[in-house]
């Protein structure tokens, strides 16, 4: 999708945060039936960060929120909207988006959540980039964060080693066509539904009923293997779509979605990327679903693998089924 008016959108800010407690696979081969080598094999995970009592999404979601706008050089009463892209929000009312909202002082902005699980980072930038190309909105807020931790099944093995808990915000403002967000897309086939879901803790199954909790309803489940196949291909066709054409050797950094380095690897070999174009942070941070691509954009930043006026590709899917592609230049 082309910019219309002549005006686009870019990334004039990011934060991050992640909480301190770590764990390690040394610490599931004490919990579960596994091994150090099979999950470092199977999905590249070392380790990942979960919240403590003390913890929740909105505390990352705030730290990370706080820490865009100073990267940015926005005043928090300069923000219009925030978009905030989470599968683990805070409680089912009010929206996480509103009750950050006091915490960031952003006390101008429209604030709502966004339901898109591992793609919702980049299905949010797609909206709020709407508002800005349209001039609804200057200054726009997007925040990916999730704790995936408190919805895990510690006893599943095929599930529980995959999961990280962490936030990343961007902040957007407009920018002449031909910067910036250059084509996005997304999509959805919800007759995969059953692939990755939590059945347990809507209006379906409550979470005020005890049989569910017994069932463990309330509980992130997966399809692994299934899922896996269609991830590489959907992520494939997004990636071609975004790039319209554009050769692969012109992408500066692709950074997806850290669900799997076998997924990547597999994408990054039908797509033609080089390893050095394909960031990677799994390693330390597992799948944080909505959370993990601006995490790894920050870091990539950080780590001096992408310059301003280089093309950035970014790519997610997850849950719903969802998935989405951006290009970006940077
Ligand atoms: O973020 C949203 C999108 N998410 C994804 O894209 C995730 C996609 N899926 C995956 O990443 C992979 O499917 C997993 C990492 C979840 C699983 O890897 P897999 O290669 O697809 O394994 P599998 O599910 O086919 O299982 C192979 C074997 C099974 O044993 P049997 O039936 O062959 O005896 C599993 O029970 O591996 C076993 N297994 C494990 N063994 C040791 C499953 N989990 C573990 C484990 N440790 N943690």
């Amino acid at each position: 999708m082309e910019e219309p008016n002549g005006r686009s959108a870019r990334i004039v800010g990011l934060g991050t945060a992640v909480p301190s407690r770590v764990l390690t696979n040394a610490d599931f081969e004490r919990m579960v039936e596994t091994t150090d080598e099979w999950i470092l094999a199977r999905t590249g995970i070392r380790e990942r960060h979960v919240v403590g009592p003390d913890e929740s999404v909105a505390t990352i979601a705030v730290e990370a929120g706080k820490r865009a706008m100073e990267d940015a050089g926005v005043a928090p009463e300069e923000v219009e909207l925030v978009i905030l892209a989470t599968a683990t929000p805070e409680q089912p009312i009010p929206a996480t988006a509103t009750i950050i909202q006091p915490r960031l002082g952003v006390s101008k902005a429209t604030c709502f959540d966004l339901s898109a699980a591992c793609s919702g980072f980049l299905y949010a930038l797609r909206v709020a980039r709407q508002f800005i190309v349209t001039g609804d909105v200057s200054t726009a807020m997007v925040i990916g964060a999730e704790t995936l931790s408190r919805y895990t099944d510690y006893t599943d093995r095929s599930t529980c080693i995959l999961f990280g808990d962490g936030a990343g915000a961007a902040v957007l403002q407009a920018a002449p066509a031909g910067e910036g967000i250059l084509r996005s897309a997304w999509h959805s086939d919800g007759t995969f539904a059953d692939f990755i879901q939590m059945p347990g803790g809507g209006s379906r199954f409550p979470p005020n009923v005890k049989e569910h909790i017994d069932a463990k309803l309330p509980f992130i489940k997966m399809r692994g293997n299934e899922t896996f196949k269609v991830a590489v291909r959907s992520l494939t066709e997004v990636c071609l779509e975004v790039l319209d054409g554009t050769p692969i050797e012109e992408v500066k950094l692709f950074v997806p979605h850290q669900a799997n380095q076998r997924i990547v690897s597999a994408v990054g070999e039908r797509l033609g990327l080089k390893d050095e174009q394909v960031y990677m942070n799994l390693e330390r941070f597992g799948n944080t679903s909505s959370a993990s691509i601006p995490l790894a954009l920050r870091e990539a930043i950080d780590r001096g693998r992408l310059q301003r006026g280089d093309l950035l590709l970014m790519a997610a899917f997850g849950g719903g089924l969802t998935w989405a592609a951006s290009l970006v230049r940077w």
